[in-house]
């Protein structure tokens, strides 16, 4: 089969200026070839050949980690300065195409999986012919490979169509709850390797873990509310704060990449007004590979700064205030594309239980709740809790600001009871999780 050329053009993206080489296949279908460097002196090629996916790819969708991987694959090549993208069109949904691959979604949601779907559909688990990819590296005067995948299959693949693949890189992001089950069944079923990364038991400083849902739990959503994770880092003497408010940092770089990889798991993170003001988090995922989820913002007379990080416009925003803040404010948040709810007050402040029932609402799971102290108290004090995950770090501050205040508990055996425990080293911190499995008695 004869492969041509027809266009070639820098294009200039976030990760560096890619020469894109377009090339036609008697298929009818275009590859596009996005290559750094000098490629056509031939061995040792960086390559990642990616599989269409417009919901992923362009949409954002969490079903798959295609997006993640795209920008992944893009940078890791443009960080080596020579290296090859193939971006194979045609091979959408596996080689079903879109609409298939959507009817698929919808086999899924009545609880199939990504390849049972397709065999109740007719149609093939994986059709992609790594032919075309190869005619187009071979074009390139690519002659040998480090093919960045998971999938053993591309690597049979592209050795049968007569590409040399020296080595294997694998290209895995952190998962989140809602592609879980697609990476899992992907590894079980298709023999990918490992798509979700380094699990936290067994990770090292080689390969820090990626893969955190043993803290996360099963994310279970009611159905007036997500499933709300509670996390935050503490000293060993149980501060999560100076007296003074500093926090930065208690727990270390390895434990915070775990807060990373938790946040890219969840559909939204939250804290409150008072954390914004103190510490002025970006709250989106940097440390991983992953989406960043949506930033939830607790603040009943709308302080937050204009400036302030959790503003930016890297991830979405929702802001939760109430009639105490000024229209005026409201409309400019608004304007700058931030969703803001106003929403009832308790004795405590804004209404949580009704902030959580306006997300789940919207379609918000998953919710990891990242302070500060009075926010992790409301929430503990009114039974809205699932899950808490404890960073305990190896410092004693004396005195300081504890993560939980008053709950009204005057015996013991009347605070919240936690059961299902798991237990993290993660550097030189200890990570703790549980199951909230009660409501403080008060008396
Ligand atoms: N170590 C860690 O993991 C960690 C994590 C996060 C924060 N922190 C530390 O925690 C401190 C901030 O804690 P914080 O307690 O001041 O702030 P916070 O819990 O982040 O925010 C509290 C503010 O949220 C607003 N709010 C509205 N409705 C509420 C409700 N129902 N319940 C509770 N708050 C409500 C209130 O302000 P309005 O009345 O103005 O709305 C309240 O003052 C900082 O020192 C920060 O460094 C540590």
């Amino acid at each position: 089969m004869e492969t041509t050329e027809v266009v070639r053009v820098p294009l200039s993206t976030p990760f560096g200026v890619f020469d894109v080489h377009a090339f036609e296949r008697p298929s009818g279908h275009v590859y596009l070839a996005l290559v750094v460097g000098d490629v056509d002196d031939g061995d040792d090629v960086l390559v990642r050949l990616h599989s269409e996916c417009l919901t992923g790819d362009a949409l954002g969708s969490l079903r798959c980690d295609c997006g993640v991987q795209l920008r992944l694959a893009m940078r890791t090549i443009a960080a080596e300065r020579r290296g090859v993208l193939v971006y194979a069109t045609g091979h959408e949904g596996r080689g079903i195409g879109l609409v298939n691959k959507l009817r698929a979604y919808v086999a899924q949601d009545q609880g199939s999986d990504t390849v049972l779907a397709n065999e109740q559909l007719g149609l093939p688990v994986d059709s992609r012919d790594y032919g075309d990819a190869a005619a187009v590296l071979a074009e390139l005067g690519v002659r040998s490979i480090r093919l960045l995948t998971n999938n053993p299959d591309k690597v049979r693949g592209l050795t049968a169509s007569g590409a040399v693949v020296r080595d294997v890189v694998a290209l895995t992001t952190a998962p989140h709850h809602r592609n879980l089950g697609y990476l899992t069944t992907k590894e079980r079923r298709l023999g990918h390797v490992r798509p979700t990364g380094t699990p936290l038991a067994g990770a090292d400083e080689l390969a820090p873990a990626t893969d955190v849902t043993a803290l996360l739990g099963d994310v279970e959503p009611r159905a007036d509310r997500p499933y709300v994770v509670l996390k935050y880092a503490q000293t060993l003497d149980g501060r999560i704060a100076t007296s003074t408010g500093d926090s930065k940092w208690i727990s270390g770089e390895d434990e915070r990449r775990i807060s990373h990889a938790l946040r890219a798991a969840c559909d939204g993170v939250l804290v409150g007004v008072g954390t914004v003001l103190q510490d002025d988090p970006e709250l989106t995922v940097r440390m991983v590979p992953g989406a960043s989820p949506m930033r939830v913002v607790i603040d009943s007379k709308l302080q937050l700064p204009e400036a302030a990080k959790v503003l930016s416009h890297d991830a979405p925003t929702t802001v939760f205030t109430s009639e105490l803040s000024a229209p005026e404010r409201r409309d400019e948040l608004r304007a700058a594309g931030v969703r803001v709810e106003v929403i009832d007050r308790t004795a405590d402040g804004i209404d949580l239980a009704e902030a959580l029932a306006v997300l789940r609402a919207s379609g918000t799971e998953s919710l990891l709740v990242e302070g500060g102290a009075k926010v992790i108290t409301s929430l503990l004090g009114t039974g809205l809790v699932d899950r808490i995950i404890v960073a305990v770090a190896p410092v004693l501050i004396g005195e300081g600001i504890e993560a939980v205040g008053p709950l009204g508990v005057t015996e013991v055996t009347a605070g919240i009871r936690l059961e299902n425990r798991a237990i993290f080293p993660v550097g030189d911190d200890v990570l703790l999780a549980w199951d909230v499995v009660s409501v403080p008695s008060t008396s």
